[in-house]
């Protein structure tokens, strides 16, 4: 979803890095007893030196619907978490987006009609059995209300396994969105068959499966994913195990298959920086996930070889719209007493979403 950003003006857009960096630390101060940033590990360095908590999307969903002493929560991040954040915080708080482009285009690959339309062919074809829902937590708010309702749960990258066991203890098929890699990463590491596994494909009646092979499948996946662990190639792992067999390979579940079987582990950014921290001096890494996450672990890990699994760049474009000067201006406007790019979830929407969002907290 692509949101409508004001222009903030020269003052903002003119200001050298280091008085940027002064000002909101300034800011910050004045703040204090009302605010909490949270920041996303994907995060630009010049905005993550100013989180109170940093965290994958489970830890920083957990934190929001812990913390209830601060009115303000800006939230350096992209949308669905932010909107999450609302859902999960009280009344009187306000979640802020300092830049309402960041966006997910993963998230945007699932529209509430197409779910919903999916849904419907789904239950026809597949007979009388049950169909449970799961939406990875990188979806709007829309979808998670949808999966409120119809029973299901939200799943992060670090809980996705556990989630995906509920839902096939309770029905005998489930439909997961909107990304097919998390989706078959997770069924596969449970011992789910190949062949009981199907894609959705977007635009074809039935998704583009007999409604037989509907009926045989255990676990339907949509046909989203994420633009950025998708450049995370196969070939990438062949190059890295030529060229120093004492690498170990870690990559983030949002990549496909053959990049996850052929690296040594894989798991959400948490647990990413957990395995690569937590390592001997002198181990070697090449890592598959977002750029700023790779260059963070490399400096703050400096007895360690750290690399990016793949020789580009690659970074989520859309996360790192949240640039200091947007912070500021946030920041600014609070001191002022003006909340601006307030994500709010309608109340309806909300009170289905958070039933999705509690199930998974409590699975
Ligand atoms: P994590 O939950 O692992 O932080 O992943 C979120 C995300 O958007 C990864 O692309
Ligand atoms: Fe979305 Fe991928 Fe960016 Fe995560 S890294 S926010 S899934 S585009």
């Amino acid at each position: 979803m692509v949101l409508q950003q004001v222009d903030i003006g020269s003052e903002f857009y003119e200001q050298a890095e280091e008085i940027l960096a002064e000002r909101i630390a300034a800011r910050k101060k004045e703040l204090e007893e009302k605010l909490l940033i949270l920041c996303h590990h994907y995060q630009q360095e010049a905005v993550y030196r100013f989180a109170d908590m940093t965290g994958d999307s489970l830890k920083l969903a957990k934190h929001a619907a812990s913390c209830n002493d601060k009115p303000y929560i800006v939230f350096c991040g992209v949308h669905f978490m932010a909107e999450s954040a609302d859902i999960l915080t009280g009344d009187d708080q306000a979640v802020i987006l300092p830049d309402l482009r960041a966006g997910c285009p993963m998230a945007d690959m699932a529209t509430l009609d197409d779910v919903s339309w999916a849904w419907k062919e789904l239950e026809e074809a597949s007979g009388a059995g049950r169909i449970i829902p799961v939406t990875y937590i990188n979806s709007s708010a829309a979808i998670k209300a949808f999966v409120g309702e119809q029973g299901g749960s939200v799943c992060t990258s670090s809980n996705a396994e556990r989630v995906l066991t509920w839902a096939l203890e309770r029905g005998e098929k489930v439909f997961f969105f909107p990304d097919e890699h998390l989706g078959r990463n997770s069924a596969i590491a449970l011992g789910i068959k190949p062949e009981e596994i199907i894609l959705w494909k977007r635009d074809e009646h039935l998704g583009g499966n007999s409604a037989e092979a509907i009926k045989q499948a255990k676990v339907i996946l949509w046909d989203g994913y994420c633009t950025v662990h998708m450049q995370f190639a196969a070939a990438h792992v062949r190059e890295w195990r030529a060229k120093d067999p004492e690498v170990r390979i870690i990559v983030h579940p949002e990549c496909r298959h053959e990049v996850v079987a052929g690296s040594d582990q894989y798991g959400s950014t948490q647990n990413i920086i957990k395995a690569v921290s937590g390592s001997p001096p002198g181990s070697k890494w090449a890592v598959g996930t977002e750029i700023n996450l790779v260059n963070r672990l490399a400096r703050l890990n400096p007895d360690k070889e750290i690399h990016s699994l793949s020789p580009f760049q690659c970074l989520c474009s859309t996360m790192y719209r949240i640039k200091p000067k947007y912070l500021l201006w946030v920041l600014d406007n609070l001191v002022q007493g003006e909340v601006k790019n307030q994500i709010t979830v309608d109340p309806e929407t909300a009170k289905l979403a958070k039933i999705a969002l509690d199930r998974m907290l409590e699975i």
